[in-house]
């Protein structure tokens, strides 16, 4: 199993581009370091399936830079399906989840590789999985791009992690806030007076 990189809160990085810098305190993770850690985790999910043909299993919406950069990286047939996955509500907790899209692929007897941009409180996959679970594949891998194991409730363990990070509310890299921030090409984190205002303005409502 690979080991994920261990990210610290204050490490040195690169200026917010100006246009952002009211929205976004800091970048966590440059493009260049996606790129590069990406490629090894790619790597080391094709050495486990061992050419082995999988479908790979992707959560919507916040997957969709990184599932189109880990699969293309991936030198083994595959195949490719989603699972849309919502929680209500603005904040930045997951809520009451519900499913938007079910998978239409069939998985029984197949080794599955399941993606997630970020694995929290691990409600959203200890959801998912027994879900999958009942479809019957060979076997479930999981990959997250992101780990905050700090916050866990539920007890969910990937398989394989990019980057491990502290307890903050990041967006970018198709993480969003309130369905924003998703097409910036970093991980960065939010200033916290944007969430803020958002979940006071919810709790007056
Ligand atoms: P969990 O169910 O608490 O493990 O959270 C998983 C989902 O919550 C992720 O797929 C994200 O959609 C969302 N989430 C958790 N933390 C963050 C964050 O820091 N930024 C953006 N979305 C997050
Ligand atoms: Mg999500």
């Amino acid at each position: 199993m690979p080991v994920s990189t261990i990210l610290k809160t204050n490490r040195s990085s690169t200026p917010v581009p100006p246009r952002l810098r009211a929205e976004v305190e800091k970048i966590l993770i440059t493009d260049a370091e996606l790129a590069q850690r990406i490629k090894i985790l790619a790597r080391g999910i094709e050495r486990d399936f061992r050419g082995r043909e999988m479908v790979v299993v992707s959560l919507l919406n916040g997957t969709v830079l990184f599932l189109a950069d880990l699969i293309r990286h991936l030198n083994l047939p595959l195949r490719l399906d989603f699972i849309g996955v919502s929680s209500y509500g603005a904040g930045t907790e997951s809520g009451d989840l519900v499913f938007t899209k079910e998978l239409r692929l069939d998985v029984r007897g197949r080794d599955v590789l399941l993606v997630d941009d970020i694995l929290d409180t691990g409600k959203t996959l200890s959801r998912v999985l027994p879900k999958l679970r009942a479809l019957k594949p060979r076997r479930i891998k999981t990959c997250v791009l992101l780990d905050k194991p700090s916050r866990r409730v539920a007890k969910v363990k990937p398989d394989y992690v990019g980057f491990t990070i502290p307890d903050l509310f990041v967006i970018g890299y198709g993480l969003d806030f309130a369905e924003r921030y998703r097409n910036l090409p970093f991980v960065g984190v939010l200033h916290p007076h944007i969430y803020k205002e958002v979940l006071e303005h919810a709790a007056k409502k």
